[in-house]
């Protein structure tokens, strides 16, 4: 079986390491478009060796933003901000993903160190949010969102597929659905969020009926040979457990159906009352029961920062990819420790550019 340094393929995309940097935002964009910051922050991890880099939840339209300093690629401004970034990536040896994204009734919050909580209506960077149903998330995000029309379900949908066109034409090479977090389709998902009595709410079916339709959206304007793949919440921890991870995975293989590629498993995060039982790789057995369970490859994330335990958890086949957020914001360079971890022969030439790799291989 391969393990966390062997090459992973899936259609195009090419990771030279099964390391996979996780989405992480950064609040640091200026009307959604991407600032030095990011050029510094996305080279900086590419530097660092991750076979996939996932870009940070980037905005189908300004709604969908969870603040306002979130990325977006709701206009061509911002496709032209992001291409240097996604060049610079690919240059040094990452493939570039990224995740599109619809904040829903989370969206319009202060960024998490200037609070982390709903900006009141009426004052400045507050907008009205939008949800499948009138209902709120509750403690720091208690402010009601407005319920979705038709119309502009379909809006959100098309938003969606346009974003997709930018990020094809930039030269992404791995597209990430944000089908989690308590954002809006899993706002959809949930019954906990979504009360709709039309076709769109109601049975698991119907609440799955929003996530489908977006990514057939999607599949049709992204190329074939580029994986589209999703992260996708299939457990809250709210005592409905055993429905929602049946109902999750009955969705995905739908998705599979429609030419979903690849699953990022994940948590719900979609009401403050979850008990989630935080621990090392306590995602782990879950993402490895619904990739058996639909067939999809996959991985996922949360505290999975063992460089042994993500390698066992590849070659055991539970996994396909070690995915990693916090451990790369402490070292970029963390595919480097890792391999040296793992006792990896020529582990600084294994994960990183000949200026650092040369003196880190001389001089032990
Ligand atoms: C995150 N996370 C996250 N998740 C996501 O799907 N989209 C996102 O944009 C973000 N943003 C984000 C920002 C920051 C600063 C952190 C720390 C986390 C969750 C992240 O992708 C990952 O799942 C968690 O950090 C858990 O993995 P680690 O950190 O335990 O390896």
């Amino acid at each position: 079986m391969s393990g966390l340094f062997d090459p992973y393929q899936l259609k195009g995309a090419k990771l030279r390491n099964r390391i996979a940097v996780s989405p992480m935002c950064q609040y640091m964009a200026q009307e959604g478009e991407m600032t030095d910051w990011h050029q510094v922050h996305y080279t900086g991890l590419a530097r660092g060796g991750a076979g996939l880099t996932i870009i940070e939840a980037t905005a189908v339209s300004p709604e969908g933003r969870i603040t306002w300093a979130d990325t977006g690629l709701w206009n061509d401004q911002q496709a032209e901000k992001m291409a240097p970034v996604i060049a610079a990536m690919k240059k040094w040896g990452t493939v570039p993903g990224i995740q599109l994204a619809h904040a829903g009734r989370k969206a319009s919050a202060n960024r998490p160190w200037e609070g982390d909580d709903h900006i009141p209506a009426g004052e400045l960077n507050a907008w009205t949010t939008i949800a499948p149903s009138p209902v709120a998330f509750g403690a720091n995000l208690a402010r009601t969102p407005e319920e979705m029309s038709l119309e502009e379900i379909a809006r959100v949908q098309a938003a969606t597929a346009k974003a997709a066109e930018r990020a094809r034409d930039i030269g992404i090479g791995w597209l990430q659905m944000h089908f989690a977090h308590g954002y809006l389709a899993q706002n959809f998902f949930s019954p906990l969020s979504n009360k709709r009595t039309d076709q769109y709410g109601g049975s698991a079916e119907n609440r799955g009926r929003y996530l489908l339709e977006t990514l057939k959206a999607v599949r049709a304007v992204w190329p074939e040979d580029r994986p589209l793949t999703a992260r996708f919440s299939v457990v809250e921890f709210d005592g409905n457990d055993e429905v929602m991870l049946a109902d999750a995975i009955e969705l995905l293989r739908k998705m599979r159906a429609e030419g979903l590629d690849f699953v990022d498993v994940s948590v719900g995060f979609n009401t403050p009352h979850a008990k989630i039982p935080w621990g090392p790789n306590f995602l782990a057995e879950t993402a490895a029961k619904v990739l058996s369970e639909t067939g999809l490859p996959g991985t996922t994330s949360w505290f999975i920062a063992s460089p042994k335990d993500g390698d066992a958890l590849i070659r055991e086949g539970k996994l396909d990819l070690m995915t990693v957020g916090r451990p790369m914001l402490a070292n970029p360079h963390w595919p480097y420790a890792a391999a040296q971890e793992l006792g990896i022969a020529d582990p600084a030439w294994k994960t990183l550019p000949a200026p650092y790799a040369h003196w880190l291989g001389r001089y032990r």
